[in-house]
């Protein structure tokens, strides 16, 4: 198809994808437009490469992304057609390829969830005491497999072992420089325009291992006020049945459909990742689900107040040079 999509229709669709969650708020991703076709590729220049050596939380970003563009596209009348990591060995950077078509029938959950994009952040304050209701675990569970993942719940004994292998990370991390200079280069202070400022960092845990990642690494960070977090988070992992690049971007997906759904139904998240960047880690994690498969998300839900978002780039910034 050769008729171009409205510039004001792109603007709109690349805002809702651009708002999708990135590990540091890196915003890996860049996009190009033929027609109505958008490719989804990944930004070589903004690897973690101590932190996330083989992109996967790259390709997990650039699968939230794209469920964010196939959201807004259905406010905007169109439905949409997509292959993840259609070419993994020729174009292994093309993660994803959108088909954007005049629809004939409104995806109406889609167009719902594409409301709350504004709204989500990831909330790394304390939450309450109220636990996530049955029905609503059970949604964020239908939101995981309705994009081929798979959403897990912990019980207590296993949030003991997801805290025990926090603690097993920061072990390993200590002394490791390249990390603290990855961290350090990402977050704190006021990242007007990419990663992670300090203002959403939320409270030190008053207590160690915390339910929250501290990712305060500059002086004035480590010192910010302390607050008691729950002392029974409610803990689920995203896992997918393989860990192929289309598998990752899948797990995006899922990622997105899910901290959606839970913020239509109240529920705020943020991430005990850390543990998944280390193989043995990760694949310890996927034990304490019971199921075959690859963790890729360790999410923590709760009832706080919505946390502070985080900037993004300008749109141009994300597409080629003659689109800008
Ligand atoms: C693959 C991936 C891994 C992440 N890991 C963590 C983590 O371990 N701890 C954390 O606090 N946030 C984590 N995040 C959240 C990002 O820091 C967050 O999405 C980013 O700063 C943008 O902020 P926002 O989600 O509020 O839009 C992760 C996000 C993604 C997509």
């Amino acid at each position: 198809m050769s008729e171009q999509l409205p510039t004001a229709h792109v603007d709109i669709l690349l805002a809702a994808a651009v708002a999708a969650p990135s590990m540091h708020n890196t915003q890996p991703w860049r996009f190009e437009i033929d027609g109505h076709v958008i490719d989804v590729y990944l930004d070589g220049s903004r690897t973690l490469p101590a932190e996330d050596p083989t992109g996967r939380a790259m390709r997990i970003a650039a699968g939230a992304a794209t469920f964010n563009l196939r959201c807004a596209a259905e406010t905007l009348g169109y439905g949409t057609w997509f292959g993840l990591a259609p070419y993994p060995r020729e174009e292994p950077d093309l993660l994803a390829r959108i088909v954007i078509e005049p629809s004939g029938t409104r995806n109406e959950e889609l167009a719902d969830l594409a409301e709350q994009i504004p709204h989500r952040h990831t909330d790394r304050n304390p939450s309450d005491a109220t636990p996530i209701a049955e029905d609503v675990r059970v949604a964020l569970m239908q939101a995981a497999y309705a994009e081929g993942a798979e959403l897990t719940w912990l019980g207590e004994t296993e949030v003991r072992a997801v805290r025990d292998l926090v603690l097993d990370t920061d072990l390993r991390e200590i002394g490791d420089w390249h990390r603290s200079a990855e961290r350090a280069h990402w977050i704190g202070g006021a990242r007007p325009v990419e990663g992670i400022p300090s203002s959403a960092l939320g409270p030190r845990p008053a207590s160690y291992p915390g339910t929250v990642r501290d990712m305060g690494t500059k002086p004035l960070d480590r010192m910010r006020k302390e607050s008691a977090f729950e002392a029974h988070p409610d803990l689920a992992v995203l896992s997918t049945g393989y860990d192929e690049p289309a598998d990752q971007v899948a797990a995006g997906a899922a990622l997105e459909r899910v901290l959606l759904t839970a913020v239509r139904a109240g529920v705020s998240a943020s991430f005990l990742n850390q543990p998944l960047e280390f193989d043995d880690l990760r694949a310890k994690v996927q034990q304490l689900t019971q199921r075959p498969g690859y963790a890729d998300m360790i999410i923590r839900f709760g009832h706080s107040h919505p946390g502070t978002g985080t900037a993004r780039r300008p749109i141009a910034d994300f597409l080629p040079k003659d689109r800008q």
